[in-house]
């Protein structure tokens, strides 16, 4: 079977953060309907899986099911080799704090770590992108970006580990390069162009 995305079609958001919504919403080219799992009152599974690729799928899956509508989910996240691959799927879980998210503490503790496990700058970020169809088929697909680590953090640009990974072939960090450049040659663009060869 072909699965193809048709122009105009109502697509659900796996997301109850409306800005990621609008991304979302931007990179698919505005091609869609998009609503959120939020705002039609779905519930949030719990991310249960060990993979990107799982995480996403399984976002994409309970809310088309749940909705009846074909649904996109993401599922992304910072990855160091020296650290064996931390945070990966629990990159946001890393920035929790009693007093809600906080990324300078995510980055400080990414400092210690790497330090006491000996060093070793590379890593890189993931961005998994689930389709779903209602009980149905589902299309998965992952967009990666190479790079090195540095303390402390630099630029204000973007959010999360933006301000510590300078991606390979570039000297500015995610923090400090203008947004455009960043979106050009990011996990979650590489991500999308998988999807749209795929789906579109
Ligand atoms: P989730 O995909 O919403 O579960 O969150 C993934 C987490 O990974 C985010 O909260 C960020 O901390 C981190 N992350 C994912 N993509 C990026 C990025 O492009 N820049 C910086 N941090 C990112």
């Amino acid at each position: 079977m072909v699965l193809k995305l048709e122009t105009g079609l109502k697509l659900v958001c796996a997301t109850h953060n409306p800005g990621k919504a609008i991304e979302i919403a931007e990179l698919l080219d505005g091609r869609f309907e998009v609503v959120t799992a939020g705002a039609l009152g779905l519930p949030e599974p719990e991310e249960v899986e060990a993979t990107f690729v799982g995480n996403a799928v399984l976002k994409a899956r309970a809310a088309a099911d749940a909705s009846g509508l074909i649904t996109i989910a993401d599922d992304s996240g910072l990855s160091i080799t020296a650290l064996g691959g931390a945070p990966g799927i629990y990159s946001a879980r890393w920035a929790e704090t009693d007093a809600g998210r906080d990324f300078a503490f995510a980055m400080d503790r990414v400092e210690r770590e790497v330090k006491a496990a000996g060093g070793g700058d590379h890593a890189w970020f993931t961005s998994a992108l689930a389709v779903a169809w209602p009980h149905g088929a589902v299309a998965a697909v992952e967009g990666r970006v190479d790079g090195r680590l540095v303390f402390p953090g630099r630029g204000s640009n973007g959010f999360g580990y933006d301000p510590i990974f300078i991606p390979k072939g570039e000297s500015e960090t995610f923090g400090e390069m203008d947004p455009a450049r960043k979106h050009a040659q990011s996990h979650r663009a590489r991500a999308f162009d998988k999807l749209k060869a795929a789906l579109f």
